[in-house]
């Protein structure tokens, strides 16, 4: 929580046209409740725009075919598609090389896959896990069952008052040599950004691997895995403008290829016999089963979409939204904002209770001015104990809300304060 006193960050500035961009979401001019949408959850998920419906569509309508498998032209097609997808979404994050990077339904997915297999095979008992008192629930329970299966134990870094991460307590920790260190680059109930790149240098430097969850940083901030140099990153197409069912946990070649598959069966072998099988070469290994072909090529249209906004933009525009709803935000007597005041470590979440009323009965009252938040634990239950509180609001902005969108916001908060008399 913060004190309440205006945002004073210098902001960069950017070149988007937020008004052009909202014609793209089809979704944007339905109404709610018979108000127009303010669509301000999407730290959950994100809207849509028609180019990744209309890729989605091309594929189901004129070259539907299983990848990998049939040599007829859709079969060609479609395989073409899901590969070159991933060379798309590679270089988005610009990733080292194309066989890294593996589809999978979700970040979630992604971490179990990790603690699956290259945790059951490198963390033992005796040995400690590294997380942060800010990850979502995707990283944390995973590494709770290995660490009950294997004897390892879990251990915590906290955050400071402002719900910045305590870099010097991270530090000590990392020196401590856990096994593995799971942190997340961006959290999503208190917008902090991580320093992600120096602890990544510092666990390597004691010879800690070091899992990052992109699942918020990779739709709103740029993200270069060899400038990071993490050993696995995972992220969800849904949060950045892609379909839900497609994720990718991007691993280094050389630990990938040491690990055992996760999921077994079609598509992940290269010779079954009665009693044996012989894995496909990465990425295919880690891919069984038919995978969501439709979803990966949709996924690629969204980071089209997004490099042709420009990262930094989309950046920059997320930082100008939020100092402005913040600013707006602390005038509302009650209010308790949490995560950083500067928005050089944080970008567009802002989580809040106001006194007196629940967060759940906020969110109800919003919805009927059609405004659209998240209120509950955000999955994030430890995070909250350690604020002590049981709930909160979350809004969340992407590229096309608007000023106007966070005045309406602050206008039914106020009313919901009318409201409880609070
Ligand atoms: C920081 C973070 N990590 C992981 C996840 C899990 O994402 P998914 O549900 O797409 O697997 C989320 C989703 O909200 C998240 O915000």
């Amino acid at each position: 929580m913060f004190h309440l006193h205006k945002v004073k960050t210098v902001l960069k500035t950017h070149s988007l046209d937020t008004a052009a961009i909202r014609k793209d979401f089809p979704i944007l001019s339905r109404k709610v409740q018979g108000k127009p949408l303010v669509y301000l959850d999407n730290a959950a998920t994100s809207q849509k725009p028609e180019e990744v419906v209309q890729a989605i569509q091309s594929y189901y309508r004129s070259y539907n075919a299983n990848v990998h498998r049939g040599i007829h032209d859709l079969s060609e097609e479609a395989t073409a598609a899901y590969e070159s997808a991933r060379e798309k979404i590679g270089s988005f994050i610009n990733s080292k090389r194309r066989e890294e990077n593996i589809f999978l339904r979700n970040a979630t997915e992604g971490i179990n896959l990790i603690a699956n297999t290259w945790g059951k095979k490198n963390i033992s008992k005796g040995d400690h896990i590294l997380l942060t008192i800010m990850e979502h629930h995707s990283n944390i329970v995973p590494w709770q069952l290995l660490a009950k299966e294997n004897g390892a134990t879990l251990k915590f870094v906290d955050i400071d008052d402002e719900g910045k991460l305590m870099l010097d307590q991270a530090e000590e920790m990392i020196d401590e040599g856990p096994r593995l260190l799971c942190i997340t680059q961006m959290s999503n109930v208190l917008g902090t950004i991580n320093p992600v790149k120096e602890l990544i240098a510092r666990a390597h430097d004691h010879g800690v691997t070091v899992l990052i969850d992109g699942a918020q940083s990779v739709p709103h901030i740029p993200v270069d895995l060899q400038d990071l140099d993490s050993d696995f990153f995972v992220f969800s197409g849904h949060k950045m403008l892609g379909p839900t069912g497609v994720g990718v946990v991007h691993g280094k070649r050389e630990l990938l290829e040491e690990m055992p598959p996760f999921l077994t069966g079609g598509n992940m072998i290269k010779e079954v016999h009665m009693t044996e099988a012989r894995w496909s070469d990465l990425p295919w290994k880690f891919e069984a089963g038919t995978p969501d072909i439709g979803g990966a090529i949709g996924l690629a249209t969204a980071v089209e979409y997004l490099s042709s906004l420009g990262m930094k933009n989309v950046c920059a525009l997320e930082k100008e939204l939020t100092k402005y709803a913040m600013d707006r935000l602390i005038d509302i007597p009650g209010i308790h904002i949490y995560g950083p005041r500067d928005l050089e470590n944080r970008c567009g979440i802002i989580a809040f209770n106001i006194d007196g009323i629940h967060a759940h009965d906020v969110s109800t009252l919003l919805n009927q001015d059609g405004v659209a938040i998240r209120a509950g634990h955000h999955c994030a239950m430890p995070l909250m104990e350690r604020l002590k509180i049981p709930a909160s609001v979350r809004a969340s902005f992407y590229i096309y809300n608007t000023q106007k969108e966070i005045d309406v916001l602050v206008e039914s908060l106020i009313n919901a304060k009318r409201i409880f008399g609070s």
